[in-house]
């Protein structure tokens, strides 16, 4: 598949280049990567390069991974990275550290769904987000881009060095599911 670009009310989804190199590296150096994600620890510059000149291009050609950064504006630096894996419609995603808290992941992450259910990914009619139990951040971004929480058993999440750890698990279906927005009350409470 060619890349995609996705526009939202503050935002542009586009294609991740080798230009976002520096930013990249710097975002990747965040401690709450080493805990919550499987991206190389430390994290280095030939990291960046090989994940923007290699693992990106790669995952559109194949369609195994789309990724898309996040930017304010076109040409417009790096926020952030968003993704959606083949296998279950996987989305990941993770926001430069001094970009957090305004809303964007959560309007990148409820883009990118629409998108993917609108039949960007043909035949998806769900998109799947799971995460380390305990990364609240990461599951108010799902509760607010309209994932339900779901229990299955043995519900678990890879890391990095081939192990697993605890997970959470959401879904967001083509039509919102009336119930999503009160399955997150038991790990993070009625939204004020
Ligand atoms: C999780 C993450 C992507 C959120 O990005 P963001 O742009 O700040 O997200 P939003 O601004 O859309 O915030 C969504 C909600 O999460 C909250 N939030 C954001 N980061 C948080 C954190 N670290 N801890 C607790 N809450 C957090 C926001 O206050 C907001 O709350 P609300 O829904 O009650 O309004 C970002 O913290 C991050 O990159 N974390 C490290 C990487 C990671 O864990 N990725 C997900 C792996 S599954």
């Amino acid at each position: 598949m060619l890349p995609v670009e996705i526009g939202t009310r503050r935002l542009l989804l586009d294609l991740p280049v080798p230009a976002d190199a520096d930013a990249v590296t710097r975002y990747c150096q965040d401690p709450l990567f080493e805990r919550y994600l499987t991206t190389p620890w430390p994290y280095t510059s030939s990291d960046a390069e090989a994940f923007l000149s290699g693992y990106v291009p790669a995952g559109w050609a194949s369609e195994a991974e789309l990724t898309w950064a996040i930017r304010a504006e076109r040409g417009g630096l790096l926020l952030g990275m968003i993704s959606v894996r083949e296998a279950q419609h996987e989305i990941g995603f993770w926001m430069g550290d001094e970009h957090r808290g305004a809303g964007y992941m959560s309007e990148a992450a409820d883009a990118v769904c629409a998108w993917v259910l609108a039949g960007g990914v043909p035949g998806a009619t769900t998109v799947f987000w799971r995460a380390v139990e305990g990364n609240l951040g990461s599951a108010k971004v799902a509760r607010s881009a309209g994932f339900r929480r779901i229990e299955p058993d043995d519900a678990t999440v890879p890391t990095r060095d081939g192990g697993t750890l605890p997970a959470w698990y959401g879904v967001r279906e083509s039509e919102p599911d009336p119930r999503a927005e009160a399955s997150w009350n038991g790990i993070l409470g009625a939204r004020a």
